[in-house]
């Protein structure tokens, strides 16, 4: 593969670091230009000779004429450079009380040797793999692997149970099925087996390929279904190495929560993916190859993708893999103890955990007891960071906080304070400025921009930059209708928010029906679906309300069938465990209320906002086109403050 230096910085400021706004403004006036310069970061089979492919607009392409492996850009290239010794990967399970780090020739081992499993499986160029697995090293070595052989992977996280998995599967179509016995929560192990078996057994197509990686801690084996043991197939396999692949081939599907009950798959290429990653790596977030980086999330959703797996590695540092909780595993000093015990220099994680780490240690004691003196920025994105818990790390922690704002669909952040150009003053309360690359605006219901501080719909200016979505899976109406045709020319990001007078961004909230519990993002619609299966339930809202500490969680109102006789704690009890099972623990279902009547609008909306804004004891909006006003008033009568 043709070796090429290494990016130079884009604009040199008086300080010898790159403006923020010169930088921004060269991202949005020549596009192919600046990614064309950054795309220099990455080894290629094929380099670029352009970035942006406009043809198709308004779906666009980046480096439509180049090839390149991911996988081999994430490991070997490494290891060929010399820096074979260095960690690539430590695994620090709280949960196992084990510890195991990778150098990256042992990871490159590790991913080839995957690779060959794999393939000995029939598993080629194109075809889907499921990866359905808690937070261990295997779950990083199945994604590269699958990278390494131009193989699409989407990686379920392992909070959702059987039907999430068979809709993914459905979706899909997966070849093979990668997995392991369970995961480890707090007082509990989490027997994926069982949830395996039934997902493809729901499923309209399930593949026959199952692979299990075994967990002493978990009961259950590949043999007791007839499947196959991760280790003695890696202990018999040839090493397989990377394929090339176009830059705009799919890397990975990752579903995620839309309105419906249908998750969206998300689908993301390989070439803009390594190349905004890496920049983002050196820009966002001011990250050395020389250092080690922690970003505590899962596999699961996007952060784990971009931030625990891809970034880290694609850019050659360390990446810490942790398995457990920021409290109770065994206590609130545990994320400070993995900071040092690895001198990370970086923290990446949700509002949620560092507000659940101040609730049971509120005057941060635990801290006293490590040396964190390698750490010096904490990032925190999945969620709004409330000015509260800003206020509380910066001074608990003495270094900056930085709150970012991105999706699933973006991959990469859209708002952030960058922190490897010249520093920008942080505020409470905003994720600061748009990332080079994203012309974000905010627009009223008609599409025209508002000016500063007017409340509005957050939009970007397409085209996006390399790394974002290239689409949904094999659903190009769903992909235009959800994000495109709203506001032509641009992409909808279905959250609201405004723009302060200095270009700061300010995010108030999604303006769909998606929450987000504990940084968890979830479909009220997909909940509504199952708690509408109840034979007693007429009909329900659910909406995500406000919660102290996980930011947000579903509240579910319900209208009984006339002459249902079922107690209240009895129903509660029912569709607890119903959305429990149908969706996971992770949907954390807990409130149920019986309400008369639901507020809708004349054409049968239901108006959840206005419940959310009763129930949260906000001033509400009440539309004109209201069905009945007597039922908003019996339901302030009954929810309100
Ligand atoms: N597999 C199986 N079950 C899981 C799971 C997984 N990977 N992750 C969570 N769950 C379960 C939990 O065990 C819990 O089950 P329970 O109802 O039986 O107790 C349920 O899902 C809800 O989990 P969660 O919302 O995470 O709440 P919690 O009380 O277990 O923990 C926090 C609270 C704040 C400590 C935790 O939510 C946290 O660390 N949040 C940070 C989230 C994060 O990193 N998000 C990624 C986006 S950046
Ligand atoms: P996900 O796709 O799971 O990453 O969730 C994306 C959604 O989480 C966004 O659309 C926002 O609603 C919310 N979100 C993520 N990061 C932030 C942030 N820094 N501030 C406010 N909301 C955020």
């Amino acid at each position: 593969m043709r070796k090429v230096a290494s990016v130079t910085p884009l604009v040199a400021s008086v300080t010898g670091m790159a403006t923020y706004a010169d930088v921004f403004a060269r991202s949005i006036a020549d596009p192919d230009g600046f990614w064309l310069q950054a795309a220099e970061a990455i080894d290629w089979i094929t380099p670029p000779t352009r970035a942006l492919d406009d043809s198709a607009a308004p779906i666009y392409r980046w480096f439509p004429d180049a090839s390149l492996n991911t996988s081999a850009n994430a490991l070997d290239r490494h290891v060929a450079a010399g820096r074979g010794d260095r960690a690539a990967l430590i695994w620090d399970s709280a949960m196992a009380d084990e510890k195991r780090t990778y150098t990256y020739a042992q990871l490159l081992d590790e991913v080839a040797r995957f690779a060959g499993v794999l393939t000995a499986q029939g598993v080629t160029k194109g075809d889907r793999v499921i990866i359905y697995m808690p937070m261990i090293p295997e779950a990083a070595i199945a994604m590269l692997a699958c990278a390494r052989i131009g193989a699409v992977h989407s990686v379920v996280f392992g909070g959702f149970a059987a039907p999430e998995l068979a809709t993914r599967i459905d979706d899909a179509q997966p070849v093979a099925v990668v997995t392991a016995s369970g995961g480890l929560e707090p007082g509990r192990t989490v027997e994926y087996l069982p949830m395996v078996r039934d997902a493809l057994a729901l499923a309209a197509s399930a593949p026959e390929t199952v692979i299990v990686k075994d967990r002493a801690q978990v009961p259950g084996s590949a043999a007791d279904y007839g499947w196959l043991d991760w280790d003695r197939q890696i202990a018999a396999a040839e090493p397989v190495g990377p394929v090339p692949v176009a830059a705009t081939d799919p890397l990975y599907i990752l579903y995620t929560s839309g309105t419906t009950g249908k998750p969206k798959g998300v689908v993301r290429d390989n070439g803009g993916h390594a190349v905004a990653l890496v920049w983002s790596m050196r820009n966002v977030y001011g990250v050395d190859p020389d250092d080690v980086w922690w970003t505590a999330s899962d596999v699961g959703w996007v952060v784990g993708h971009s931030y625990i797996v891809y970034g880290p590695l694609l850019l050659g540092a360390t990446t810490i893999m942790y398995e457990g909780k920021p409290v109770g595993t065994p206590d609130a000093g545990a994320f400070w103890r993995v900071i040092s015990e690895h001198g990370a220099s970086a923290l990446f994680t949700a509002p949620t955990a560092i507000r659940a780490i101040r609730k049971a240690d509120p005057d941060a004691a635990e801290l006293a007891k490590y040396d964190m003196s390698s750490f010096s920025t904490l990032f925190a994105a999945g969620e709004r960071l409330d000015p509260d818990t800003f206020a509380w790390a910066g001074e608990k922690l003495g270094v900056p906080v930085v709150d970012h704002w991105w999706q699933t669909e973006t991959g990469w952040a859209i708002v952030a304070n960058l922190r490897g150009l010249e520093p920008m003053p942080l505020k409470p309360g905003t994720a600061t400025v748009p990332v080079p690359g994203y012309d974000v605006q905010v627009v009223d219901a008609e599409g025209t921009r508002l000016g500063a501080d007017a409340e509005g719909n957050i939009v970007v200016r397409l085209p996006m930059p390399p790394g974002t979505l290239a689409g949904l899976w094999q659903d190009e109406e769903r992909f235009r209708s959800s994000y495109l045709n709203a506001f032509p020319g641009f992409y909808l990001t279905g959250d609201s928010g405004y723009i302060d007078g200095d270009g700061y961004v300010f995010i108030l909230g999604r303006s769909d029906d998606v929450i987000n519990v504990a940084g968890h993002r979830l479909s009220t619609g997909s909940i509504e679906a199952v708690v509408a299966a109840h034979p007693d339930v007429a009909e329900c809202a659910v909406v995500g309300i406000h919660d102290d500490l996980k930011g947000q969680r579903p509240s579910g109102y319900v209208v009984l069938k006339s002459g249902a006789q079922i107690e209240e704690d009895q129903l509660r009890a029912d569709l607890v465990a119903m959305v429990r099972e149908a969706i996971g623990a992770v949907a954390t279902f807990r409130d149920v209320t019986v309400v008369e009547a639901l507020p809708k609008t004349r054409s049968g909306k239901i108006l959840r906002k206005t419940m959310r804004q009763i129930v949260d004891g906000e001033e509400y909006s009440v539309p004109s086109t209201i069905e009945d006003m007597a039922v908003l008033e019996a339901l302030v009568e009954q929810l309100g403050h």
